[in-house]
């Protein structure tokens, strides 16, 4: 057995979280060798429900989980963290955009960042959920003062997921027979899942799916309108395939992601791909399974793709602007 970790987790009590804990718990991320203790956090009116949620944890007596803490006070919370999964946040309503919770929303992320500075463990990383996830995690990372920004990511891999899924739909393949599959830019309306890099069996996407009228037009636009149309199906927003694709980010960057491959995460931008220094911005990330992760360089852009890149990068820069008063200078 490893030396124990710990995993800090807000919004416990909420429906990611009640998807999230369970597989955490078991070894879904960390492996069948890795101890871990989890940090739970919430706010004081669900700390009833999240003490509910730590009976169960109790009642699996699974071999892996060391101890939980749940709490509403983030020193507490963050203590010691080597993991942060940031989830705990509003989700929108039908009829909203993500960026209309950011007034809602984004003031949480500047304690939360605080505390993280504070309490984490020297190998602290930060994975943002909760919407508007991208500009969330800028407003944590640049409270959390003295944290490397290399260690703060925000989650697009759902919609990786949910681009896999048509395309294979679409090939009549297996979502496995997907790959390099990149969102760029922000989780929103106007991010752009790129079918030009992506491949089927090794074969570029446009080679085994022709028809670039649906590629550039329904196929886009089910994957930017994929979390309204299941809030407008469940009531309620997305958090089973959410929580399962939270596990998959963390995964991909600690393990060794396959050759060739690369998968989606939202990270701070060095300007790579003209996408502006500072923005925590969609990109195709590689890791070596030794903590490292980097940007897959020479990605080539063709103009329809730069046009949808600065689309959603312009978004993001609106967001910043728009929550100003929560990043210190
Ligand atoms: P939920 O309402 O079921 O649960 C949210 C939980 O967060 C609640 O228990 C609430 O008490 C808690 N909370 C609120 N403020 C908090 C704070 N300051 N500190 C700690 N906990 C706090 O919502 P959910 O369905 O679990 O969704 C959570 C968030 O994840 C939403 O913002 C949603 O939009 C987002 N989300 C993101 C993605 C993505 O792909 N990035 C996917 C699905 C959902
Ligand atoms: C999703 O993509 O399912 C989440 O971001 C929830 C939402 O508001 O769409």
């Amino acid at each position: 057995m490893k030396e124990c970790i710990t995993v800090s987790i807000t919004g416990a009590a909420g429906q990611i979280g009640y998807a999230l804990l369970f597989r955490i718990a078991s070894g879904a991320i960390f492996g069948p060798d890795q101890p871990v203790h989890l940090r739970l956090i919430e706010i004081d009116a669900a700390m009833n429900a999240l003490e509910g949620t730590v009976m169960e944890l109790d009642d699996c007596a699974f071999p892996l989980l060391a101890g939980v803490t749940p709490t509403s006070d983030l020193d507490e919370g963050f203590k010691g963290a080597n993991w942060s999964l940031l989830v705990g946040s509003v989700p929108r309503k039908a009829g909203m955009e993500r960026k209309d919770l950011l007034g809602i929303n984004g003031k949480i992320f500047t304690g939360q960042g605080e505390a993280i500075a504070r309490n984490a463990a020297d190998d602290i990383r930060v994975l943002v959920v909760g919407n508007p996830c991208n500009t969330n995690c800028l407003i944590a990372m640049r409270n959390a003062d003295g944290v490397p920004r290399d260690r703060f990511f925000a989650m697009t891999r759902l919609d990786e997921n949910r681009a896999k899924g048509q395309l294979a739909a679409k090939a009549g393949v297996h979502t496995n027979s997907v790959s390099n599959m990149c969102i760029w830019g922000n989780h929103s309306a106007t991010q752009y899942p790129d079918f030009v890099h992506a491949q089927i069996e090794g074969s570029p996407v446009p080679e085994v799916i022709t028809d670039r009228e649906w590629l550039e037009g329904e196929f886009i636009r089910s994957v930017q309108q994929r979390g309204a149309a299941i809030i407008e199906a469940r009531g309620a927003s997305s958090a089973a395939s959410a929580a399962n694709a939270a596990i998959e980010t963390v995964c991909t960057l600690a393990k060794a992601t396959p050759e060739g491959d690369w998968n989606s995460v939202a990270i701070c931008s060095e300007g790579q791909y003209g996408i502006d220094e500072g923005l925590i911005a969609s990109m195709p990330v590689r890791s070596d399974g030794a903590g490292n992760w980097s940007v897959v360089e020479g990605v080539e852009v063709d103009e329809f793709s730069r046009g949808k890149i600065d689309e959603s990068v312009q978004e993001l820069r609106e967001e910043r602007e728009a929550v100003r008063d929560l990043i210190p200078s």
